[in-house]
Order: C-alpha cells, then sequence, then structure tokens
C-alpha cells in the first residue's frame, strides 16, 4: 500500500504518523453482532519537518483532533505507528510517555480551560522547566520564565509573572500556553485549532507569532483548522481530511488554489469569495467575524452530514456524497497518487491505474445543482 508521508521538501521528517487508525469503543450494550466503535481514523498518514508547517483541515468531526492526541500519544493508536527521528514510537510507562512529550508538544483550542485557573502563570512555566529539568536552581528557573514571556511577547515579562488566568485576555492566556509548550524546548508543535476561539482582532497576531517560532526555534508544525485561508497563509503544505481519511495534500498553494479532489472542491466552494485567499488580513476585513467555519450541507436526503462513523460508508468514505462516485469507490479506498510537485490524492478519478478513471478525469463538470451549501454559495466548477 502507499503511503501519504513522501516529502515535498528534501529535509528528513522528524515526526511521522503512519497508517494511524483509531476507534473508539462504544459501551454500549448489544445483544447481537460485534461490539461497536467510533472508526474516528482510518490509514492516516503524515510527515511533519523542521522549520516546516503542516495544516490540516477538514469539516467538523473529520478527525483533526483525534490524528493530533495520537501524535502527542494522548491516545493510543488502534493500529499504524508514530515515527520520531526515524525510530518508531514506544511510549509504555510513565518515563518513556515523559521523554517523548519533552519532544512533542500541543497547544489546544481552549485557553480558557487549558491553562490551570488556580495558579499564576509562574507556576505554568516552572512545571514544564522542571519536569524537563532545564532549570537549575531558583535564579536559572525565573531566567528562563521571563526568557518565554518575552519570545511571546508578553512584555514586559514582570507584569504577567504573577497573574492569575482569569486576569488575562483570550490571546495573552494563548500566549502563556504557548510559552508553556516552548518551556518543554520541543521540535514538534501540534496546535489543534490554536486561533478559533480567539477574538478575531488577535488571531492573526498569534499565527504570526507561531510563525516566527517556527522559524526561530526549526519547529515542526502541525496547524489544525477549519480555514483555508489561515492555512494557506500560514502553512508550506496542507493535508485534507474527510470523515477519518486522508484525501489530498501537498503545498499548500497547490491544494488550495488548484484543489482536485471533489471533498477539497467542495470545501474551497464553501468559502465565501476565492479572492479571500489573498491574505487572512483581507479575509477578516471581509467577512467581519472571521473564519467561517466550514460545513456543508446538502437539500431532502441529509447526505450532506458527515457519514456515521459508527457504521462508516466502505471504500472511499466520501461516496455517498460524490457526483463522481464509481461502483469501485464504494469497494475500496482509492490507492495514493502523485500528480506532480509533492501533490497527491486518494480518488479513482486519479492514476493511470485507476481503470476507471481515464474517462472521467480531467471532465469534472462541478457539481449538481442540487449540492448547496450552508452559506448559499454556489460550488464552484473546475474551470470556473
Ligand atoms: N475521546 C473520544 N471518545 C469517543 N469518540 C471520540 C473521542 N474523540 C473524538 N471522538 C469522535 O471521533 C470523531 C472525530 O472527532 P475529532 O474531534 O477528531 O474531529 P475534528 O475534525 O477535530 O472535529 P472539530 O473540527 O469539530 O474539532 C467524532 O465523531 C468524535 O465524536
Ligand atoms: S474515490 Fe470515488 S467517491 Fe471518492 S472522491 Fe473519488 S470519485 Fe468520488
Ligand atoms: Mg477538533
Amino acid at each position: 500500500m502507499s503511503t501519504n508521508t513522501a516529502p515535498s521538501t528534501n529535509e528528513t521528517p522528524v515526526l511521522e504518523a503512519l497508517h494511524l487508525r483509531k476507534e473508539f469503543p462504544l459501551h454500549t450494550i448489544k445483544l447481537f453482532g460485534p461490539p461497536q466503535a467510533i472508526h474516528a481514523v482510518e490509514d492516516a498518514s503524515l510527515a511533519l519537518r523542521p522549520g516546516h508547517a503542516t495544516a490540516l483541515v477538514g469539516e467538523s468531526g473529520s478527525g483533526k483532533t483525534t490524528v493530533a492526541r495520537l501524535l502527542a500519544r494522548l491516545y493510543a493508536p488502534t493500529a499504524g505507528s508514530i515515527r520520531y527521528r526515524e525510530e518508531i514510537v514506544r511510549t509504555r510507562g510513565e518515563a518513556a510517555l515523559r521523554s517523548y512529550r519533552r519532544h512533542v508538544q500541543m497547544v489546544f483550542q481552549d485557553p480558557f480551560s487549558s491553562l490551570n485557573p488556580m495558579h499564576m502563570v509562574r507556576y505554568h512555566l516552572s512545571r514544564p522547566l522542571r519536569i524537563y529539568g532545564h532549570a537549575h536552581g531558583a535564579a536559572e528557573e525565573t531566567r528562563l520564565i521571563m526568557s518565554l514571556l518575552e519570545r511571546v511577547n508578553l512584555t514586559p515579562a514582570e507584569q504577567f509573572v504573577s497573574k492569575f488566568p482569569h486576569q488575562l485576555s483570550g490571546g495573552q492566556r494563548q500566549r502563556v500556553a504557548i510559552a508553556r509548550a516552548l518551556a518543554a524546548r520541543p521540535s514538534v508543535l501540534l496546535a489543534d485549532e490554536p486561533v478559533s476561539m480567539l477574538d478575531v482582532s488577535i488571531r492573526l497576531d498569534i499565527l504570526n507569532l507561531l510563525a516566527r517560532l517556527k522559524e526561530e526555534e526549526n519547529l515542526a508544525l502541525l496547524f489544525i483548522t477549519h480555514d483555508l485561508a489561515s492555512a494557506r497563509y500560514f502553512a508550506e503544505e496542507t493535508q485534507v481530511m474527510y470523515a477519518g481519511q486522508m484525501v489530498e495534500g501537498g503545498p499548500s498553494e497547490e491544494v488550495i488554489q488548484r484543489p482536485q479532489h471533489p471533498y477539497t472542491q467542495l470545501l474551497l466552494s464553501a468559502a465565501p469569495d476565492p479572492d479571500r485567499f489573498g491574505s487572512v488580513d483581507q479575509h477578516q476585513q471581509d467577512d467581519g467575524k472571521g473564519s467561517p467555519r466550514i460545513q456543508m450541507i446538502l437539500p431532502a436526503s441529509g447526505s450532506g452530514e458527515l457519514p456515521s462513523l459508527i457504521t462508516p460508508p466502505g471504500g472511499c468514505r466520501f461516496h455517498p456524497r460524490c457526483p463522481h462516485a464509481m461502483p469501485v469507490c464504494r469497494q475500496q479506498f482509492p490507492p495514493r497518487t502523485e500528480l506532480g510537485g509533492g501533490h497527491w490524492i486518494h480518488c479513482f478519478l486519479y492514476g493511470a491505474e485507476n481503470a476507471q478513471s481515464g474517462e472521467v478525469k480531467g471532465k469534472f463538470g462541478g457539481w449538481p445543482q442540487e449540492v448547496r451549501l450552508q452559506r448559499g454559495v454556489r460550488p464552484r466548477r473546475m474551470n470556473e
């Protein structure tokens, strides 16, 4: 089987997900049949490289957070493996987990709940410094805390060190959460929608901060987002997920400007205006409310929602919504096809080995009339 891990740069990945699968068992009483589970992630692969951001996009429930939590070893995978610096990660026991998390840190979506309201900023930053053995003595600890606060632009640092979370704004709290992650001196940062709960006016500041830290610290960054404009703005690479399956990926510019997978095309057609991809700033001004949460709706049948992940559709999970679906799409997940320039796709419309693709490839007629999107935007045709 092919993988999603072919590099778009020559740099060796620092962290790789290899065919990860995650099922959450359902603890319901069922008299007949096998026990049920939520099939949240199916065969997900990705590679993170130093100084390089990879965006993971997809609608709500597609499995983005689950992938990040698998990579952070907050969840154990049902199948598949994780490779850190080319070695398979085996994290049995507290010590092994702690050593792994020293290298792979996560920033959560909600800066309100990710900080302990009972403790001051000093506590949140001193803890990782102590746990990972970076501070030797009180004076060094204080110096490192001040330096961390300055690196995330919380200055003058003395004003912030003794504050409780409730005395900070949302943006300041997220900066503390980022500083806490940096305190471990990680080589990988997993940022799960780090700006989606923040005020629109400060989102760009936090994205710029993450971009600067990525450069300065040579961090490998996973950036989870619903917003394709910020994926293009922020990440060199973008991967698109649908119902637990990776469907398309490659250089962000290529994937977002020239999407090839029917799902990516639908996702992009939900964007209010193609010109918004000029800049995040511009988009925010245009929209007034910031990034829309992308969600598609199909009328009548209700099939516009993500399929059930308890009994997911076989083969390509997008087939119940795809206007190009063929019999083979219901039977097997399409292999990965390289489109050139690091752009890849899982779709039977592409690839010489996909017998039926020859007739269909390049003949996208766009989306049928009955497909509507939440914001009332007609899906864009390929040639528009
Ligand atoms: N701990 C859990 N136990 C059971 N099911 C879970 C758990 N975590 C996630 N799921 C399920 O797995 C699926 C994928 O969820 P996940 O949170 O990864 O999606 P997501 O793409 O991050 O969505 P969103 O954009 O809304 O954050 C969902 O159906 C969700 O209900
Ligand atoms: S594999 Fe088939 S169902 Fe899936 S996106 Fe491609 S054409 Fe549509
Ligand atoms: Mg999520």
